[in-house]
């Protein structure tokens, strides 16, 4: 299995859920402080994951907020009805689940017709055969490292080898697509993702869990594998 060169510095996506939500505004200006390069926001619907987070009023109220790149991961399902609120609340990627419905093509389109980046995230039961028909759809796909709905999880080892397989997928592409990782990052299995061919760690806990958000970022972007 062709393992990928070790990336440089990946892109730090901050994980807004895991958050203060008793002071989100203040929350996102101290993540733009401290250097994160995407704010990363989990849209939870209690139907596509049994968790409910919040909706495109929230996102829009933080927009003002920074000029971060807006990542909104869209654990919803019927999806369609919300692409437009979404991209009018200033997503600047959506990303939705190839196991959210059967017309995902088309959702993909509607996504770019919005002017909003596009990202398709698998779940880890999910093989990569599921998106070999839309890869040149996508500018963002997601490999979950965790099963979604939460965070804190622990990091699923068995997803590092579709994230090694995916990179060799994207490289075929010839297509400047973003390989982003979510759910259990922190410094000790940053490194394993980024080593199998991830290029963006998102990071609830390992970031907004610790007091120093820009201690954090810089750990998660340095960390290595123990040589
Ligand atoms: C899970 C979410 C992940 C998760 C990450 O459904 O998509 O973004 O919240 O949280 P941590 O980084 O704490 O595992
Ligand atoms: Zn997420």
């Amino acid at each position: 299995m062709p393992t990928a060169p070790f990336h440089p510095a990946p892109l730090i996506a901050p994980n807004l859920l895991a958050a203060d939500f008793t002071r989100l505004g203040e929350e996102v200006d101290a993540i733009t402080k401290a250097g994160a390069d995407w704010l990363h926001l989990d849209i939870m619907d209690g139907h596509f994951v049994p968790n409910i987070s919040f909706g495109p009023s929230v996102v829009q109220a933080l927009r003002a907020k920074t000029a971060l790149p807006f990542d909104v991961h869209l654990m919803i399902n019927p999806v369609d009805p919300y692409l437009e609120a979404f991209a009018k609340a200033g997503a600047n990627h959506i990303l939705i689940h190839v196991e959210a419905g059967p017309h995902i093509h088309r959702s993909l389109e509607r996504i770019h017709s919005l002017g909003v980046k596009a990202g398709i995230v698998l779940c880890p039961a999910t093989p990569l055969e599921a998106i070999t028909e839309i890869m040149d759809l996508v500018d963002i796909v997601l490999v979950m490292t965790v099963n979604p709905g939460f965070g804190g999880q622990k990091f699923l080892h068995s997803q590092l080898n579709k994230i090694s397989r995916l990179r060799h997928m994207i490289t075929q592409t010839n297509r400047n697509i973003h390989l982003a990782v979510d759910g259990g990052i922190d410094i000790s299995t940053a490194p394993l993702a980024r080593q199998a061919g991830a290029n963006v760690l998102i990071a609830g806990s390992a970031v907004y869990g610790k007091t120093d958000y820009a201690q954090a970022i810089a750990a998660l972007r340095t960390a290595h594998c123990p040589t």
